[in-house]
């Protein structure tokens, strides 16, 4: 029965981590009263695995058989400061697992031991192995203690657990005597569990028609209402042949999986869920790269970790992604810079040349020929949006390198920082101190990686890292008519993304756009600008959530940093009575232009953004259910300020935003971890409040 014989605990010279590893106790209240300061669990992930691919000893210890499957669980403690303290990993029978128990194994706020306590069963604790294996922190392994055994309740073995303690909270120095005898556990690497499984379940149930020439019914175009924004197409006989074609072409997304996403976003309405919308102003066809799509991917990951860790909570993932082709401009055209020979040809003033709409619609070359409308585009945009939700279904998870990139270099930035950044930018509230965040996002690799190490052939009941869902403007109407399709049950879907929204432009309810999304079922969400009314508001939720169904209708506000306190109270009054997400987006209401006339942001205004929009959501107490970030995979330089205090004459470093300007990772990550903290706020006025939900991340 005995597993390995170990190393004696005696051989660490800290006497707390002795005591640790010695006891055959709960581990949590040890930890706890060794560190002066609550612990609470976070599940990274939890899988059904097949008997098969557990470790041989684990199953024979378990009295496993050769069939079926067994729970393995992964798990941290995080301090207040959200540094992990512990990661854990639980095997279990699923008989184990089942029926009475299955709650106390599976639970997601609970330690193990304590739910066993709860339930007055006797456990006992048999320590297989005692010695130290490798912690990784920002690329880097360092040695910690670490400790396995077997849980056994009315004697029976019932579970395995293997603990590692971050060396920063529990030493893992150990005698010069016995260093070279202290066994070191390798730890499990990223390639021994494959990563496995779809973007999102999807499921067979409703399947779409269309597609086919027989017998499937087209979408019927809007037709008595005006289509806002749409481009000067030269020739619509052409647009026509390419819309045709859309409507033969496969769906790109199901029903069940943008209903999925409507559940997802229902928890956001009451604020047991946060949504993380984020991604490209415009997304080109050329970022259309294994390289570029992961790195957006990985960005959502972490920062989708980042406030997972922090709040306890699910969040949702939403991308700017995957169709984000298509812009609506403030001007038609603007003027030819001359960068083209077209430019000269004769005119004594300066011509003009449309604007650039969006690789649906025309090129960016400041070109009078590329700009022209070109309808091909449509079927481009389509085949472009399809290889872009191909490799996220095909590699859910971005890889442990592209993870690292963004929080190798965020916490070097941070750290390079130093002192705490002046306000408003970076303000840190108490107890929250930039040097914690350092190490947190320096460690969230680590466990990241923990939460992404998918054991082959597992099913996977819960992750920290949720999938990503797709998201655009539904902007170019024949381009989503085309693409919207019928199930068997006669509902409209339109299959280009999970998510559409309206953007400000185009959310005249007396418009062509409200119209087509108030016809179809996907979750929607609409832009509100500081023109919007309140009784805006109310037409918008009657026509697009006329059954007030939660999770349905999304309203995004960008109302700019200076007039959010101002302008968002008669608006959110405007929905009362229609369950709504609030999501913030900071980015639009606060564009400036430089004296050469470069569109840029400022991180000051955008976090002031942030800040407002928490604030008057506490104060009406209506949930924050979500963020909305224009945010780049790579290390552009488009907004000022952050970290790394980028001034207006550094824009031009890594300028490259065919549109708005973006925040590079380590300005999404700061903007971030101030959510994160006005997320705590919100959980204690909850909790204040004594309203229901899950128990807030203690202060
Ligand atoms: C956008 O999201 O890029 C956009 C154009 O937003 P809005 O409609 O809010 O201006
Ligand atoms: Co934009």
């Amino acid at each position: 029965m005995v597993l390995h014989t170990g190393r004696d605990a005696a051989c660490f010279t800290d006497p707390g981590t002795r005591m640790l590893l010695a006891g055959e106790g709960l581990t949590t209240p040890v930890l706890e009263a060794l560190l002066g300061t609550r612990l609470q669990v976070r599940v990274l992930r939890q899988d059904l695995v097949p008997v098969m691919d557990v470790p041989g000893e684990v199953a024979a210890l378990l009295g496993l058989g050769s069939d079926g499957e067994a729970l393995v669980r992964r798990s941290c403690l995080v301090d207040p400061e959200l540094s992990p303290v512990s990661l854990n990993q639980v095997i279990a029978a699923t008989s184990a697992a089942d029926g009475r128990l299955y709650d106390d194994i599976t639970s997601l706020d609970t330690p193990i031991g304590y739910s066993l306590i709860g339930r007055r069963l006797p456990q006992r604790r048999k320590i297989l192995h005692v010695g130290r294996s490798t912690w990784w922190h920002g690329g880097m392994g360092r040695p910690c203690a670490v400790k396995s055994y077997v849980m056994l309740i009315d004697d029976e073995p019932w579970c395995y657990i293997r603990e590692c303690f971050n060396p920063r909270h529990v030493p893992s120095a150990i005698t010069s005597a016995v260093t070279s005898a202290v066994t070191t556990v390798p730890v499990r690497t990223a390639s021994e569990w494959i990563d496995a499984g779809p973007v999102t379940v999807c499921g067979e149930r409703d399947s779409l028609c269309g597609g086919e020439r027989s017998g499937a019914a087209h979408f019927p175009a809007e037709t008595g209402r005006v289509a806002a924004h749409q481009p000067p197409w030269p020739d619509h006989a052409q647009v026509e042949a390419n819309v045709e074609r859309l409507r033969e072409l496969p769906p790109l997304v199901s029903p069940d999986e943008c209903r999925t996403l409507t559940t997802e976003l229902a928890r956001t309405v009451t604020g047991d869920a946060f949504v993380l919308h984020l991604g490209d102003c415009a997304e080109t066809f050329a970022g259309c790269t294994p390289g570029r799509i992961q790195a957006r991917q990985a960005l959502l990951t972490v920062g989708a970790a980042l406030l997972g860790l922090g709040t306890g909570r699910p969040v949702v993932a939403l991308g700017r992604i995957a169709g984000q082709y298509a812009k609506p401009r403030s001007r038609p055209t603007e003027p030819d810079t001359g960068a083209s020979s077209h430019a000269s040809s004769g005119a004594s003033s300066r011509a003009e040349m449309r604007s650039y709409f969006g690789d649906m619609v025309n090129g960016h070359e400041p070109d009078p020929d590329t700009r022209t409308p070109d309808p091909r585009r449509l079927l481009s945009a389509y085949f472009h949006a399809s290889a872009t939700l191909n490799y996220l279904r095909a590699h859910p998870y971005p890889s442990r390198g592209a993870i690292e990139e963004i929080t190798a270099a965020a916490a070097a930035a941070l750290r390079r920082r130093g002192s705490p950044p002046a306000r408003p930018s970076g303000e840190f509230e108490p107890g929250f101190e930039p040097g914690a965040s350092t190490d947190l996002i320096g460690e969230i690799g680590q466990l990241l990686t923990a939460a992404l190490e998918v054991p082959p052939r597992s099913r996977c009941l819960h992750s920290l890292v949720p999938p990503v869902y797709t998201s655009h403007e539904a902007l170019i109407l024949p381009y989503e008519e085309a693409l919207t399709r019928r199930t068997a049950a006669g509902d409209w879907w339109d299959s280009s993304a999970h998510l559409l929204w309206l953007g400000h432009r185009t959310r005249d309810p007396r418009q062509a756009h409200v119209g087509f999304a108030a016809r179809i079922r996907n979750p929607i969400a609409v832009k509100l600008g500081p023109s919007a009314r309140p009784e805006d508001v109310a037409a918008l939720c009657s026509m697009l959530n006329p059954d007030k169904i939660p999770g349905r209708l999304t309203v995004i506000t960008r109302l700019g940093a200076a007039r959010v306190g101002e302008l968002l109270p008669p608006l959110v009054q405007g929905a009362v009575g229609v369950p709504v997400t609030w999501v913030c987006d900071p980015m639009h209401g606060n564009t400036r232009t430089t004296r050469e006339g470069r569109k840029f942001r400022r991180l000051e205004d955008i976090t002031e953004e942030i800040r407002a929009f928490f604030r008057v959501h506490r104060d009406l107490g209506t949930p924050a259910g979500g963020i909305h970030l224009e945010a780049a995979g790579e290390d552009v330089t488009e907004c000022t300020g952050g970290w790394r205090q980028l001034g207006e004459n550094g824009l031009s470093d890594n300028y490259q935003t065919l549109c708005d300007p973006r925040l590079n990772p380590i300005q999404t990550l700061e903007c971030l971890i101030l959510v994160l903290q006005e997320l705590r706020k919100q959980a204690m006025a909850r909790k204040e409040g004594g309203e229901g939900g899950a128990a807030p991340f203690p202060p």
